[in-house]
């Protein structure tokens, strides 16, 4: 597969793969997600590759999101097949793939963008990172996993109160909340997801994918397939076309309730 979004390289057992939509601060479209499950995957399958990185190009953002525009006009049967095939493709697919995946959080993780770094086993931040996901600000709920996975690694009262309040979160916070468990100055985040990387290739391959395969099976749950229902209803609301097209106008959304 050819990729447009995305660059990857490989370089002593270690995987890069860099999300490369600077313009549109690295957020998540179809095309970059097909592109992002085929290079996880190649990846995966090579056994010269025993750690993945995933970061963002450029300094400002890793992922801003799922992309706002290409989803706006959709309705709850697209509403849910985006979020649905999302997570089979990218979210769930890291989550469980045999490989470490380190995040190497460059910047604003926000919505899918915290999302992904949520799915990967390991997060390590810059310290200009900010994370959160302003989902319900738009008129819709994270629908890549984000309402189970930040709930699993925060713990629900504090993945409440970011969920509903929708603010964002600087790195300082992040590493409190035991979200990332490293932050580090931008320029030197990817030297340090690289030092991680080579600390996980001392250890053996098998035992490391039994071992994700065993963390995770604690954390199967109805909720994923919930989520997939609530993103799709939001779609039916006009809270949703009021949040959607007041990003794309850059004002506050006036929103009902309705
Ligand atoms: N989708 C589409 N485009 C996006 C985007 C997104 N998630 N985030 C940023 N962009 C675009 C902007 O529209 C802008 O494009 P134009 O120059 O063509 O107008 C460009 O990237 C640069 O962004 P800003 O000018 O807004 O940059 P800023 O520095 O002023 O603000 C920001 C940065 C605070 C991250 C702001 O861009 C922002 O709030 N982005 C949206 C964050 C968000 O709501 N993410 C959640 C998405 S929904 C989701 O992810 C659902 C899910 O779970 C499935």
């Amino acid at each position: 597969m050819n990729y447009e979004n995305i660059l990857t390289e490989i370089n002593e057992g270690i995987g890069t793969i860099t999300i490369n939509r600077p313009k549109q601060l690295n957020a998540l479209n179809r095309q970059t997600i097909e592109e992002l499950h085929d290079a996880f995957d190649q990846f995966d399958k090579q056994d010269t590759v025993r750690v993945i990185i995933v970061t963002g190009s450029g300094d400002k953002a890793f992922v801003a999101g799922a992309d706002i525009k290409e989803f706006m006009n959709f309705d709850a049967e697209q509403g849910r097949g985006l979020a649905r095939e999302g997570q089979a493709l990218l979210f769930d697919f890291v989550q469980n793939l045999d490989t470490p995946v380190i995040a190497a959080v460059n910047g604003f993780a926000l919505g899918g963008g915290l999302e992904l770094a949520l799915a990967s086993h390991i997060r390590i931040a810059s310290d200009n990172a900010k994370v959160g996901l302003p989902e319900v600000s738009l008129g819709v709920i994270p629908g890549y996993g984000g309402t189970q996975r930040l709930a699993q690694i925060i713990g629900k009262g504090r993945a409440m109160e970011m969920i509903l309040t929708a603010e964002m979160k600087d790195a300082t916070t992040a590493l409190k909340y035991g979200m990332v468990t490293e932050v580090v100055p931008l320029e030197n985040l990817m030297e340090t997801a690289v030092k991680k990387a080579k600390k996980l290739m001392r250890n053996s391959p098998m035992a490391q994918s039994l071992a994700i395969k065993s963390v995770n099976a604690s954390y199967y749950q109805e909720g994923f397939k919930e989520e997939v229902n609530l993103f799709g209803q939001a779609f039916t609301t006009q809270d949703f076309k009021e949040g959607t097209q007041a990003f794309v106008e850059r004002r506050k959304p006036n929103f009902t309730g309705k």
